[in-house]
């Protein structure tokens, strides 16, 4: 079979080499190579229950835990499943190469992040991403030697070809010359990644827009749990981005504190106790937004051998972008977007509502409900690009009858000359920068129906404005063609917000600060004749009693 995979970070990059390895064809691409995808930026570890830290674990207790974390929001079996595969996924990518921190003993070395009743996040210093990345490069460059993984680097996602419900492949804007190129697949996997772009300085990379999820959204496929944005409790500010520090950084033990005149107030061990500072990401995230002056984040009583050895990244890190040396001085930190949760909905094979068509990684939502556990994003990642490729292999069959998509390509054409040739007083540079505004001012750590109602009206303008703009020539374009698709998905994540009338997890609504039994479900969106339409869809479990 041909497979198609769009998107080469981890779970791209898994999907391609588990379909290859099945003896299928894999077209993998992506505009640029892997080394710049986001996986890179993963820094913390990767989560499975392999039970070397001398506690008592098990892939029970990692789905018991992903499921308290997530808010009782995800399936049950389909978590269990996930959790039972992570220690053999774990020995794959060791097999494909990835060095995971070990202790003197030979054993993985795990250690603690937030929200885990055990040690269970195995680790390459601070740079777990960057390795994963690195070795699954290594495995599909061996096989684009052999002919079982072509890569095509330069085509942006346009499109997908679908038709009457099926997917026949995708549409692609080539990087430099803006020329449409189709590619047939008889199944494809969509691996692009997250949101970023829409929130401005998040800890992920700008080039994750959303495009791919927007424009999709508007072909028919539907998204979930889009109000579920999560805040990482410790990053630096910087002018440019938001910079991740660590969760392995308290998870090796280090303090949060502010200070009250002279004196540290440990508000996390004072509220939770010892374990307050790995608290789960929502929790941590609000305390630090309700605190009344900067909190910090020591980790200098580590030590220097702790710190070069497991934290090397935090140290340079901080060193190289606010000349401040951990191993002396507390670090100034403040929550801000790291992840979403929602994204496209998959069922357990990551099969999207329109056949033949998958998402897997961060574009795609299962398994973190309301809140993510950090180190279950690699962990996803890998797993659900090997689902998706298994599921593929086996469930689907060759020679999809190739629909004839000439005009609907003619279309796409026409409508990218007429934006190459126009001019605009209206640049899209100035949309998307105030499309970040909106949607931070909007949907930050908490929500309101104010704000809410009022990031929607801004929203809305922009989409009408769109209808009868003209395009600047200043900027690509690739910036061009995408704003639509990416208010389109804003509009999307600002109703499904507005719909959930509720705090649940990393949603936090000032006007219903309770959680409501009857919103344990997970929100879908769909467009219904040119409306966003939010259906709430019951795919909760039992609190947990069930696991056991
Ligand atoms: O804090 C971190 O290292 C992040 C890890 C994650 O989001 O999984």
């Amino acid at each position: 079979m041909k497979i198609l995979i769009i998107g080469s970070g981890i779970s791209g990059l898994a999907a391609a080499i588990a379909s290859a390895d099945m003896g299928n064809h894999v077209v993998l691409v992506s505009p640029y190579p892997s080394e710049r995808a986001q996986s890179v930026m993963a820094a913390g570890g990767i989560n499975a229950a392999v039970g070397t830290a001398g506690e008592d674990d098990s892939y029970v207790h990692h789905a018991m835990d992903t499921i308290k974390g997530g808010c009782y929001l995800e399936n049950e079996d389909d978590v269990r499943r996930f959790c039972e595969r992570a220690p053999e996924n774990l020995r794959w990518l060791e097999q494909m190469g990835v060095v995971f921190n070990r202790k003197e003993d030979g054993a993985i070395n795990l250690r603690a992040f937030g929200g885990q009743s055990r040690k269970r996040t195995a680790y390459a210093g601070a740079s777990t991403g960057k390795q994963i990345v690195t070795a699954l490069v290594q495995k599909c460059r061996e096989y684009e030697i052999d002919g079982r993984i072509q890569r095509r680097l330069g085509l942006h996602f346009h499109s997908g070809l679908i038709r009457d419900g099926v997917c026949y492949g995708a549409l692609f804007c080539q990087q430099f010359t803006g020329v449409l190129q189709a590619i047939y697949a008889d199944a494809v996997i969509l691996a692009t990644g997250g949101q970023n772009k829409l929130f401005g300085k998040t800890t992920g990379s700008e080039l994750c827009d959303g495009y791919a999820a927007g424009r999709l959204f508007s072909q028919g496929v539907q998204l979930r749990n889009l109000e579920f944005i999560q805040y990482h409790p410790t990053t630096i500010e910087t002018d440019y981005k938001r910079m991740l520090i660590t969760e392995g950084a308290r998870g090796e033990g280090g303090r949060l504190y502010y200070l009250d005149g002279e004196k540290r107030v440990y508000f996390m061990e004072d509220k939770y106790g010892p374990k307050g500072n790995l608290m789960s990401r929502d929790i941590v995230s609000r305390c630090i937004y309700d605190c009344p002056s900067q909190v910090y984040l020591d980790i200098s009583f580590l030590g220097e051998k702790l710190i070069h050895e497991r934290l090397e990244e935090v140290y340079q890190l901080c060193k190289d972008y606010i000349g401040l040396d951990v191993t002396k001085e507390p670090i100034p930190v403040a929550p801000s977007i790291h992840f979403f949760m929602g994204g496209i909905r998959v069922d357990r094979n990551h099969r999207t509502n329109i056949l033949r068509l998958y998402a897997v990684g961060e574009c795609a939502s299962k398994y973190h409900g309301a809140n993510r556990l950090g180190g279950n994003s690699l962990m996803a990642a890998v797993y659900s690009g090997r689902v998706a490729a298994e599921a593929i292999h086996r469930e689907e069959n060759a020679k999809v009858r190739v629909e004839n998509f000439a005009s609907y390509i003619e279309q796409e054409e026409a409508l990218l000359n007429r934006i190459k040739e126009s001019r605009s007083q209206f640049p899209s540079v100035y949309i998307l920068r105030n499309l970040a505004e909106i949607m931070n001012d909007n949907l930050g750590i908490t929500r309101n129906r104010k704000g809410l109602s009022e990031g929607l009206e801004a929203v809305d303008l922009y989409l009408n404005v769109m209808k009868s703009i003209k395009f600047d020539h200043t900027v690509s374009l690739y910036e061009n063609y995408r704003i639509d698709s990416m208010l389109l998905l804003a509009k999307a994540i600002l109703c499904s917000a507005m719909a959930r009338e509720e705090t649940r997890g990393a949603h936090i609504r000032e006007d219903f600060p309770e959680t409501k039994e009857t919103f344990q479900k997970c929100s879908v969106a769909e467009l219904v004749d040119g409306q966003i339409q939010i259906n709430f869809e019951a795919e909760s479990c039992e609190k947990g009693e069930r696991m056991v």
